[in-house]
């Protein structure tokens, strides 16, 4: 039996850091793991242009702690007045690494998202000029769509038929839930990757519900049905290079998330690396982890594999319950099993 698991220094191409003083708390859990991350924009307001994109970029880098490494990975927020020479220019400097789709009101603070995918056909047709990816929230946002089939009917009336119209972009499908993306990701090419979070990885919707209302499982997409859970699982052990981690890891206070209409999202920079562990261990796939957290996400955005590395320990691992932030405490996702690896701090 394996007791030490040695990976090259894993990125987050998904994470939510906010600002202030939420960003000054959560900043630190991601870096002391992670190297890199795929920042998004969904700020109030969001991070819309290259300016915004350069003074969120600032904000961040000033809020790491001295001794700390981390190089947050920008992104700008879509709406159907980008402007694609202002894109062209952020890319063309190396600030941002993809732009961000948000359906409008799929998900928290996305009220300035697309609702008429024409209007935005120009800047998609330059991104596919310049090879800047396309990061997707796939989920439609109409009333009479049942929420657990949102992502199902985002594939087949959004994602298919924008990609048709747009030969060559590369597009991320984030955070997918069920195996209807898995299903989708495999039959495509390699311009498109899928990101898996890892709470996605862990719970189903049974999860959130049965026993009394979970507000710390409710994320969105929210969890699907276990055999969804499972597909996720498969993928993300196969080792195929079309799946990568992106946690998702969405900071909200306590008191917005345990409240009458509380915010989606599950905070799980803190103790990722170690749930992934226990996860990928269970599928009897701990050699396919550093594919997964560290070796796949740099392929599919054309960016050199890091450096340096992590070692994990099969020694019990304690994180905290809470993370105490400026704004008030943020939970800290609980996978409802121990957690057998620790990473360890010489590698930090
Ligand atoms: C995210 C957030 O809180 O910003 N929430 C979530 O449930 N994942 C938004 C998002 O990525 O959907
Ligand atoms: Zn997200």
């Amino acid at each position: 039996m394996t007791d030490s698991l040695t990976l090259r220094r894993p990125d987050d191409w998904h994470l939510h850091l906010r600002d202030g003083d939420m960003l000054r708390a959560v900043l630190p859990e991601t870096a002391r793991h992670f190297a890199r991350a795929i920042i998004m924009p969904n700020l109030v307001p969001p991070v819309v242009t290259g300016a915004d994109a350069l003074a969120y970029q600032a904000r961040i880098l000033a809020a790491l702690p001295d001794g700390m490494m981390f190089e947050p990975l920008m992104t700008l927020y879509l709406t159907e007045d980008t402007d694609p020479d202002d894109m062209r220019a952020a890319h063309a400097s190396g600030l941002i690494k993809a732009v961000k789709l948000y359906p409008a009101g799929a998900t928290t603070n996305s009220a300035s998202g697309v609702r008429d995918f024409a209007r935005v056909q120009p800047v998609l047709d330059a991104m596919a000029e310049i090879g800047l990816p396309l990061c997707l929230h796939g989920e439609v946002t109409d009333h009479d769509v049942d929420i657990f089939d949102r992502e199902a009917v985002f594939i087949d009336k959004i994602l298919d038929p924008l990609r048709r119209a747009t030969p060559g972009l590369k597009v991320t499908m984030e955070h997918i839930t069920t195996k209807d993306a898995v299903d989708y990701a495999r039959a495509q090419d390699d311009s498109l990757g899928a990101t898996i979070t890892t709470h996605h990885l862990v719970i189903n919707r049974n999860h959130i519900l049965v026993g009394g209302i979970k507000p710390h499982y409710y994320c969105l997409p929210v969890a699907k049905r276990e055999e969804h859970r499972l597909a996720l699982v498969e993928a993300a052990t196969s080792g195929e290079a079309r799946f990568f981690l992106g946690t998702d890891s969405a900071p909200h206070s306590d008191d917005l998330k345990e409240n009458a209409c509380g915010c989606a999202g599950c905070f799980t920079a803190t103790n990722t690396m170690s749930i992934l562990a226990e996860v990928f261990e269970a599928a009897g796939a701990l050699d396919k982890l550093e594919a997964f957290a560290s070796l796949n996400g740099p392929a599919h955005y054309g960016l050199p594999v890091n450096q340096d590395t992590i070692t994990l320990r099969r020694t019990p691992a304690s994180y905290p319950e809470k993370i105490i932030t400026g704004v008030g405490e943020v939970t800290v996702f609980d996978p409802g099993f121990p957690l057998n690896w620790s990473v360890l701090p010489s590698s930090v």
